[in-house]
């Protein structure tokens, strides 16, 4: 091939890839397969790595950068990144809208709502369409550049089609959920949680490895345009939409008080609707030429103003303090409350996370205690109402055993967890095949923790191999076990010997290796077996593996009793084939692709991708005479128009569910 050609492709590639993610992240829409795009992707940092000579900052592989940045730059703002002036009281926000319309001396005024996202902000420079500079707030008029971490960021488009400099202004984010399993996965390492989503977002941000705050699944949403040729900021957040930025949520034009109180109020008793941290609405004057004749104080303009929501809090009541053993032998307290609702559910638990937390809290047994919620699944506890503590109570002392297996517990270095450390520990067992049926892993239905557990206590298995084994009478004999149940445990069995080995990767719960990192290994792979002998080195060239992920692969699997385990799933029937390896030949959509268009109700795009791919289909983009089936949702376009002259068969949700039940 010669250099002309592959100069061409590789950028061909990088226009493609950019063009995906800015699909996905910024719209959520999946234009292709994971697959698909993990192929294309594979195929540009190949390409890269032969022909350094065509190395551009600008490609989509270099948001995994790994270029150590030791301190970070100071960048002086364009133009000062103020406050904004706040207020908890809508009559207040009704008084700034008469004092908008007194200043403005009656003239038509129109209003922005959005929402306000509770992250970090930070600025985004473009120049020539091509992202150049990330500069965080700092102190409004100073700020680091962390243009490196930034472009980890998959929702930033790194190219875009607009010529002239501008600056994007915006919040970077992080939702609930990777806040969640970010936590989830610290604790079980034994370490300090962080404390709420924002604050990690400022500190992932100033993390000195890319690598690692590209797993971290930062978001951005844009909420300000400098340049461009707009006349208000309305027509300026269609224009980043239109290239390619998510952009907050925001209402239409609104032009009246009560429109503005209407707009707050629907957010403050939705906003637990949403899958990311906000702590109020923004509103601002649209027309530059009214946001230039307000001015602004010497802190914040006057055209903007905040309404914050209250973080909700509730009063109840600690009943017990329990511990949790997980997959790994953390053991962690959790507060047994009064029920009590808040935020839009019933709370009855509270996380602990660890024992110093309790004796930094200073909470005991009957003590009535102040809870938030502050993004995690379940609340946690802020404070105690030492004006209400019970005389009778009694300081809470940290458990010295195992609350399952009475090992003595131990606190290794560097750690504040309180770990069981024998392997055979009945707690870690249940939680290690507890994880290994959910979901997110082998998605075993009617195997949930009640029959594991019974499972366990009647020595029918030990291990994930031992489910294999299961017959419908030796499960028929457990108590409460209907026959109808157990025939559905283990059909339910069966069909999951199907999934791909990556969630069967993902359900061993070796330490570190999450859903994605399971994906990557399946991808890596022949066959299970490879990983038996496969060097931590090699296992360190997989994208986003670090050395802490590669040793834990290798120590699980330099656990003979693992590799037997593994071969015992074999033997079972499971699949054990690597995405490099063979293809699932026998699911019901073994080799035929199909095409998802328009707007699917019942599924997301991944959600039928994945179905179609785990029955061994392939799912692509584009219609072409190769494709098998087009599952058409409401407002399918021209996609559905092709289809139909290239006489694909056009299915819809219903057709597709029947296929695949
Ligand atoms: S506009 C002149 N819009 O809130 C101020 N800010 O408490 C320009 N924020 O530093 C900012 N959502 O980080 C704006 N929709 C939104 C916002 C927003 C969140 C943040 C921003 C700012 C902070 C002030």
């Amino acid at each position: 091939m010669n250099s002309e050609f592959n100069k061409r492709h590789i950028n061909e590639l990088r226009h493609l890839i950019n063009k995906y993610d800015s699909a996905y992240y910024g719209r959520g829409e999946s234009l292709i397969s994971d697959k698909e795009y993990d192929e294309l992707y594979k195929e540009l940092s190949n390409l890269e790595q032969q022909h350094p000579e065509y190395d551009s900052p600008d490609s989509p592989t270099r948001r995994v950068g790994s270029d150590l940045t030791k301190v970070f730059p100071k960048v002086r703002h364009s133009v000062p990144m103020m406050s904004i002036d706040n207020t908890y009281s809508a009559e207040e926000v009704r008084e700034w809208v008469v004092r908008m319309e007194k200043t403005l001396s009656g003239s038509e005024i129109r209003f922005t709502g959005e929402l306000k996202l509770d992250g970090v902000a930070c600025s985004l420079v473009y120049e020539d369409g091509r992202l150049v500079r990330a500069v965080t707030r700092g102190d409004g008029v100073v700020g680091d550049e962390v243009t490196a971490n930034v472009r980890t960021i998959r929702s930033i488009p790194l190219v875009v089609d607009y010529k002239d400099p501008f600056e994007v202004r915006g919040e970077i984010y992080m939702t609930f959920k990777k806040f969640s399993a970010l936590n989830a996965s610290i604790v079980e390492n034994g370490q300090k949680p962080m404390q709420n989503p924002r604050n990690t977002t400022a500190g992932t941000l100033k993390l000195q490895d890319p690598t690692e705050v590209a797993s971290r699944n930062l978001s951005f949403s844009a909420y300000f345009l400098l340049g461009g040729e707009s006349s208000g900021h309305h027509e300026n957040l269609k224009l980043l939409e239109k290239l390619g930025f998510p952009v907050v949520v925001h209402s239409p034009v609104l032009s009246s008080g009560d429109e503005i109180i209407a707009f707050c109020k629907k957010w403050e008793a939705d906003r637990h609707t949403l899958s990311f941290p906000v702590d109020g609405v923004v509103i601002k004057v649209d027309s530059f030429e009214q946001q230039q004749f307000l001015g602004s104080t010497s802190k914040s303009p006057r055209w903007i103003i905040a309404y914050k929501y209250q973080p909700e809090k509730a009063l109840t009541e600690v009943e017990n303090i329990e511990s949790n053993v997980g997959r790994t032998g953390v053991v962690t307290p959790i507060a047994r409350l009064s029920p009590v609702f808040l935020a839009g559910t019933t709370i009855k638990n509270a996380t602990l996370h660890n024992y110093d937390e309790i004796e930094r809290l200073g909470i005991r047994v009957g003590d009535c205690v102040e809870i938030e919620k502050g993004g995690e699944i379940i609340p946690k506890v802020i404070k105690v109402d030492m004006s209400k503590r019970p005389s009778n109570s009694v300081e809470f002392k940290p458990p010295l055993q195992c609350p399952s297996c009475g090992s003595h517990l131990e606190r290794l270095e560097k750690e504040v967890a309180l770990r069981c450390l024998n392997k055979t520990c009945p707690a870690q067992i249940f939680a290690t095949l507890e994880h290994f049926v959910s979901r997110s892993a082998m998605d075993v239905r009617g195997m949930g923790p009640a029959v594991i557990k019974q499972l366990l206590d009647n020595r029918l298995i030990y291990d994930a191999a031992d489910l294999y084994t299961l017959t419908e009478e030796r499960i028929a004999n457990l108590e409460r076990m209907a026959e109808k149940s157990a025939s559905n445990a283990v059909s339910a069995l069966e069909e999951s010997k199907k999934r791909p080995l990556d969630r069967l990767i993902h359900g061993l719960g070796i330490r570190m290796i999450g859903a994605k990192a399971a994906r990557d290994l399946a991808f890596f792979v022949d066959d299970i077996s490879d990983l038996y002998t496969v060097s931590a080195e090699d296992l360190e060239k997989i994208d986003g593996f670090g050395s802490t992920m590669a040793q834990s692969v290798r120590l699980f699997f330099d656990r003979e009793e693992n590799r037997n385990m593994m071969e015992r799933l074999r033997s079972a029937g499971l699949n054990l084939k690597g995405e490099k390896g063979t293809a699932q030949k026998d699911g019901k959509a073994a080799g035929l692709t199909f095409v998802l268009t328009g707007t699917l109700e019942k599924y997301t795009r991944e959600h039928a991708s994945k179905i179609i791919m785990d029955e061994g289909g392939k799912v692509s983009s584009s219609v072409s005479k190769k494709t098998d089936y087009m599952l058409a949702g409401a407002e399918a376009g021209s996609k559905l128009d092709k289809a139909i002259s290239l006489g694909v068969k056009v299915i819809d949700e219903a057709e597709f569910e029947r296929m695949f039940s």
